[in-house]
């Protein structure tokens, strides 16, 4: 039994999705979050940035003694997991495995596709996690980043989501995907409209397959706690009002306490 706390980072609040997920499979564990929202977005910068960044948020929760690292976020997980694997020994998680593999499990056609940021769909990291699988023939995969301002913008059942996604998902209507893998933290909020528009599609959640992973190294590696009830503390890195405003519409419940803290080179 291991009483340490779960550390999950993102670039800002779209994480939080990740946190609920974690907070349902695992209601006794306790979850350290960091957002680093003086930095984002994450989706345009560059791979060396994000990874840098990245190193930086985990060097501050692996302060705080987490006995796992997840990587709530699909851009810094594209391209930050090899070398933030080097930097501990910590189990590190990120989305984009869980994801394919759920993608795998369920596609019957073998068409799968993924929407992102531009980061995570140039970095060809989904791209190559599904192509892992032999059931997956063909992955079809677009950069969508105009879905997190609108996401953030509270705009999640809109006429103008509804036009912009109608024209993002075209190609893969027309390639006849069967699944699509929701490749950054802000889609899952994006799944009625997505439904309305993509019919039976199956929509993958990667922060539910996400936090399935978690469970599943927390049991394989002995690292489960045996609290009553976990408990979340959220850290960010800009002033929390916007954080704390729309962190309720990602983690279904209200956030009270969240502290700014410096990371990185502004020490
Ligand atoms: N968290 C990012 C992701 O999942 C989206 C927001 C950003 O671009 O920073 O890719």
């Amino acid at each position: 039994m291991d009483d340490r706390r779960i550390g999950v980072f993102d670039s800002g609040v779209g994480g939080l999705t990740v946190v609920k997920a974690i907070n349902k499979a695992l209601p006794e564990e306790s979850v350290v979050y960091f957002g680093d929202t003086a930095r984002l977005p994450y989706g345009p910068k560059s791979p060396e940035t994000v990874i840098r960044f990245s190193r930086e948020n985990a060097e501050f929760l692996l302060g705080k003694n987490v006995k796992v690292l997840v990587v709530a976020c699909n851009t810094a997980s594209s391209v930050s997991l090899p070398s933030l694997r080097e930097f501990t020994d910590v189990p590190v998680i990120g989305v984009i495995e869980p994801g394919a593999a759920s993608a795998a499990a369920v596609t019957k056609s073998g068409i799968v596709s993924v929407i992102g940021t531009l980061g995570t769909i140039s970095s060809g990291a989904y791209q190559k996690a599904l192509k892992a699988y032999s059931v997956v023939k063909c992955v079809i995969a677009q950069p969508t980043p105009l879905l997190v301002p609108l996401v953030e913008e509270g705009w999640l059942d809109h006429r103008i989501t509804r036009m912009v996604l109608d024209e993002y998902t075209a190609p893969l209507r027309e390639e006849g995907a069967d699944t699509l893998v929701l490749g950054c933290t802000h889609y899952p909020l994006l799944k009625k409209s997505l439904t309305g528009l993509l019919g039976d599609m199956i929509l993958v959640d990667s922060a539910e397959s996400t936090a399935a992973a978690v469970a599943s190294i927390l049991d394989g590696e002995n690292l489960s706690s045996n609290n009553q009830h976990g408990e979340n503390s959220f850290y960010v890195s800009d002033i929390p009002l916007k954080f704390q405003e729309i962190a309720q519409r990602f983690l279904g419940s209200a956030v009270t306490m969240v502290t700014q803290v410096e990371v990185g080179e502004q020490h």
